[in-house]
């Protein structure tokens, strides 16, 4: 059957490889939301205070669990976040103890919370060492910091000045390299055939700047790293549906409520955990490539992670335009689900 003629499509049940889940009251509102979807995420450790220890992120996977509704099938993988003084026994023995399945870099200042990362990536060179040797990923935060270069440009830069040292220093280390944006990044993973992978979002295969900026500013669209040039988006939309088992979802749904969003200097971050997998069906099915979202949302991920698929099953149907909210409420205000901009005529069945 053409993929233009589909319109049920049954899937294993998709897994979140990068996801914010905050804390408290927003911890609350958002965890169910993603646990109707996924079956497991990797969790992002930049809470405030990070968490940096192996103690601090079995604490964190608790209170994750705690506010999961009954029955969820809903496992999160924990992260670590890596600072310059980041202990490599405390990291060993977080992974060895199944706590921790990777470390997070975040160069200090990229991103929201990101204030404990690293400057010197020399000083981390022995914890990365460290993952290598024991076989714990690191997921990488690609963009540099120095205030000298565009912001669009800033991960084409962080591929030449950190991930190729870091890769050169320690080949053995297995690598996400994190929300990809540019053409640039996706030629890159393509071009490397060891130990490398790439995760996309939902919003970056659907805006490009101008959606952010053109017609007047729209909050709600910012995040980081910030969406580029159109010719981006089609290279990372090419990249998703190719089926190529090195890139694969992270949504990067990342809340915040509309009051820290709408600001003279507002948070970054979309939310999109409510209505990410009707997004990606649309994007996959005006590609053509309905059946390559399987190997996006479920397969590849999985395989770099070196994680059994998912044994579970979600349907999804496609018809008339899927209800969805606008926004969520939480204890802490509204915050605003992200609009792709059209219809979306998938809807997922348990
Ligand atoms: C994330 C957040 O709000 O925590 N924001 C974002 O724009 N993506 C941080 C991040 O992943 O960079
Ligand atoms: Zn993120």
């Amino acid at each position: 059957m053409k993929d233009a003629n589909l319109t049920r499509l049954t899937i294993r049940r998709p897994d979140d490889w990068h996801l914010h889940l905050r804390d408290d009251a927003m911890l609350a509102a958002v965890a169910p939301q993603s646990a109707a979807h996924f079956a497991r995420a990797i969790v992002m450790p930049n809470l405030v205070p990070p968490v940096v220890t192996g103690a601090q992120a079995a604490a964190y996977r608790d209170r994750i669990r705690a506010v999961l509704p009954a029955g969820a099938d809903f496992t999160p993988l924990m992260t670590l976040y890596l600072t310059e003084d980041t202990d490599p026994a405390d990291l060993a023995q977080a992974h060895a103890a199944g706590i921790a399945v990777a470390a997070k870099l975040y160069p200090a200042g990229a991103t929201t919370n990101s204030a404990s990362g690293v400057r010197d990536f020399e000083r981390i060179r022995p914890v990365l060492e460290k993952m290598a040797e024991i076989g714990m990923i690191l997921c990488v935060h690609g963009e540099v910091t120095d205030p000298d270069i565009d912001i669009f440009d800033r991960e084409a830069v962080f591929i030449d000045r950190v991930l190729r040292p870091i890769r050169r220093w320690v080949p053995d280390l297995r690598i996400v390299m994190e929300h990809v944006t540019t053409a640039d990044a996706v030629d890159y993973v393509r071009d490397t055939h060891r130990n490398l992978a790439a995760t996309i979002t939902t919003h970056h295969l659907i805006i490009n700047r101008n959606h952010i900026l053109a017609g007047g500013i729209r909050p709600h669209y910012y995040c980081l790293p910030v969406a580029k040039r159109e010719s981006h988006r089609i290279a990372l939309v090419q990249a998703a549906v190719s089926g190529d088992p090195r890139f694969f979802l992270g949504t990067d749904s990342a809340p915040h409520v509309d009051a820290a969003k709408l600001q003279p200097c507002g948070c970054a971050g979309v939310f999109s955990a409510p209505n990410t997998l009707s997004c990606l069906a649309e994007v996959f099915d005006v590609a053509g490539r309905l059946r390559k979202l399987e190997a996006f949302v479920a397969l590849n991920g999985a395989q770099f992670y070196g994680l059994t698929p998912n044994a579970a099953t979600v349907t999804l149907v496609k018809g008339t335009p899927v209800d969805y909210p606008a926004q969520i409420t939480t204890a802490e205000g509204p915050v605003t689900v992200f609009d792709p901009g059209f219809p979306l005529h998938w809807r997922v069945e348990g």
